[in-house]
């Protein structure tokens, strides 16, 4: 995986420079095919990044009509939930910006049976997003978190979705949390058309050198397994940086 490394002295300005890449993106897309679909990340990291894009001088350059919003992982809980990704990215961007609603797509694991709520976020993706010359449904960004036991999405080690290279969506149980997901997969993952890493924290310190020394040889963590054949970019702050070389491209 060629990863195009960006290190920056804190949070703040590591989701300044990502919020201007997330427009660029936006631009590029737009440009070539009139929409942009891209997959939020969960947890804390792209907060601050979502509540930038609805800073006026930002949000009035994006005609939000054009943007149409997915999860790359949800929680089994209801969308009303503090653990849910939904809230979170619901109360930092998709509350304060423009964007028809319709132009929304929340994984409704609240449905109870995680592997319905899984089939449904499928078929979705497969209704409204174009699809590779593999016929793979593809988004113009998937943004990604990276926890430091290396998952990414809801793609745990040691958890059977790791394996699932046919469904673009699948239920997980995660036995570390004692808990369902709901997350799009590698194949979802490695054929979209820019990937984009938000990693900041001291607890990342460990992943990031295993990634950035990553030697065949090496125990592969679920994301050193991805194999995106589009661009792949890692924002990392000082803090998860560690003793990471000047940045530069890494393979
Ligand atoms: C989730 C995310 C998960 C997250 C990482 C990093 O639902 O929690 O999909 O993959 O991105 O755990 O989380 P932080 O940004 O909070 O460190």
């Amino acid at each position: 995986m060629q990863i195009e490394i960006k290190i920056y002295d804190d949070r703040q300005s590591l989701s300044a420079s990502a919020a201007e890449r997330w427009l660029s993106l936006y631009r590029e897309s737009i440009a070539k095919h009139g929409v942009f679909h891209v997959a939020l990340a969960g947890g804390s990291t792209p907060r601050q990044l979502y509540q930038l894009l609805t800073r006026p001088d930002i949000s009035q350059q994006v005609e939000w009509q054009r943007v149409h919003i997915y999860f790359g992982d949800e929680r089994a809980v209801p969308p009303d939930h503090p653990d849910s990704n939904f809230r979170m990215a619901k109360e930092a961007l998709l509350d304060h910006v423009p964007i028809p609603r319709a132009n929304i797509y929340r994984i409704e694991t609240e449905r109870g049976d995680m592997r319905e709520a899984a089939l449904h976020y499928e078929q979705l993706l497969v209704n409204n997003l174009p699809e590779t010359e593999e016929g793979v449904p593809q988004f113009d960004l998937v943004l990604l978190g990276i926890g430091p036991d290396g998952h990414t999405a809801s793609l745990f080690p040691d958890t059977d979705i790791l394996q699932q290279q046919e469904r673009y969506v699948d239920a997980v149980y995660v036995k570390q949390k004692s808990t369902w997901r709901v997350s799009i997969t590698f194949p979802v993952i490695n054929h979209a058309r820019h990937v984009l890493f938000l990693v900041a924290g001291a607890d990342k310190q460990a992943v990031v050198q295993q990634i950035l020394s990553d030697s065949q040889y090496s125990p592969r963590l679920p994301v050193q397994m991805l194999k995106p054949a589009g661009q792949v970019e890692m924002y990392l702050d000082s803090d998860a940086a560690g003793q990471v070389a000047s940045p530069g491209g890494y393979t």
